[in-house]
């Protein structure tokens, strides 16, 4: 990430919206955030529902909604969960962020005050591409 400032908002972010999270059938609140390349940010928080299936993560619900205001270009994503360790996005998640935002890093803390960091292309690989 650019700087620590940069890192510290997108987390703040990430932590406010983890507050809205609906997680009653799992009991995972969590929170993301995702910076544009114009400075702005989007926050996300899981939405689970009565089939389960159809639950969709923090970090899609923070991109859909930067895609959805007309936003292309990323620099960075955030998630804060309440976990014992940083938890990095989920295999679906991957799989839309390196879409739709590519190579960016990514900060997973903890309400706790751990933080881990990674690029994308390192929690993904060997993306499907098409
Ligand atoms: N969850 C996320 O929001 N992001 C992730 O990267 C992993 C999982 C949510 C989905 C579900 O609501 C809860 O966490 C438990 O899996």
């Amino acid at each position: 990430m650019k700087n620590p400032a940069q890192e510290e908002r997108l987390l703040a972010e990430a932590a406010r919206s983890r507050g809205n999270a609906l997680c009653r059938r799992s009991g995972f609140a969590v929170g993301a955030a995702i910076e544009t390349d114009d400075g702005a940010v989007f926050g996300g928080c899981n939405v689970e529902n009565s089939t389960y299936g159809l639950t969709v993560c923090a970090e899609r619900v923070a991109i859909w909604k930067a895609l959805s205001e007309g936003k292309r270009r990323f620099t960075a994503v955030a998630v804060v969960t309440g976990a014992d360790e940083p938890t990095p996005p989920c295999g679906a998640c991957r799989q839309i962020l390196w879409e739709f935002a590519g190579d960016v890093p990514v900060v997973s803390a903890t309400t706790g005050g751990k933080r881990a960091r990674w690029r994308l292309s390192e929690l993904f690989p060997h993306p499907f591409d098409f």
